[in-house]
């Protein structure tokens, strides 16, 4: 099954068009210098994104994790004339290369990037979104999901990464981040609302769209 799911993986990424050689660079760069290159949205998910925000053309996004910068630059990319994206993160080592790529994808002046922890910065923030993409520590993503409701505009999507946690929410025993996603995977599908889609995606996307 594992197998099979490997090869529609690639089959779906030899046959989906977008390529972008910063985000190929990038993408190189994450994994020769950082520890933990999984984290990066990657090349489907990245283009995925990029369509819904493409199609949304949202004046504010929010991006909670940043990483190496790949799904912010995935994100900007369909950002309003005049539209400007938040992200955050508490890690400078990491950051240092998404400010690098942010110049060289000419978006370094569409993306603010806010160093800290996203809990305090989030619960600061006097701005409404169009989008937030959710894709810092999990244990935090049911206070997340509080904070950044009130937040968006009627239509905005939240999306929430690893909603499927390796497969992990299928387990019976579950141990407290999986219980945590699962948690906030039936909260959300009973919060009345809401309107919302859980994709098999990669690690799952939760999207959810604020009524
Ligand atoms: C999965 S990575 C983000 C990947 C990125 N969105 C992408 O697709 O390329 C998670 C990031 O969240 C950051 N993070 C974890 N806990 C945080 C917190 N409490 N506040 C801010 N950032 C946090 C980590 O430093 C890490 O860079």
């Amino acid at each position: 099954m594992i197998d099979v799911l490997r090869s529609i993986y690639q089959y779906c990424d030899d046959h989906s068009k977008g390529l972008d050689p910063v985000l190929s660079e990038l993408e190189r760069t994450t994994h020769l210098e950082t520890a933990n290159p999984r984290m990066l949205s990657g090349y489907l998910q990245g283009l995925f994104l990029q369509t819904i925000s493409v199609l949304k053309k949202p004046l504010n996004i929010l991006e909670l994790g940043t990483f190496t910068g790949y799904s912010a630059i995935c994100l900007a990319k369909g950002l309003a004339e005049n539209g400007k994206l938040i992200t955050i993160d508490n890690n400078a080592e990491t950051l240092a290369i998404a400010k690098k790529y942010f110049t060289k994808a000419g978006l370094n002046t569409k993306i603010e990037i806010i160093q800290g922890d996203a809990v305090q910065v989030v619960s600061g923030l006097d701005i409404s979104f169009d989008i937030a993409f959710i894709d810092a520590d999990k244990e935090n993503y049911l206070l997340y999901y509080h904070l950044i409701k009130p937040k968006m505009n009627k239509g905005g999507l939240i999306i929430l990464d690893n909603m499927l946690w390796s497969s992990k929410v299928l387990e019976e025993n579950k141990d407290a981040k999986t219980k945590a996603l699962d948690n906030l995977n039936t909260f959300i599908q009973e919060d009345k609302d809401v309107q919302n889609l859980l994709l098999p995606l990669r690690d799952g996307l939760h999207i959810v769209t604020v009524l």
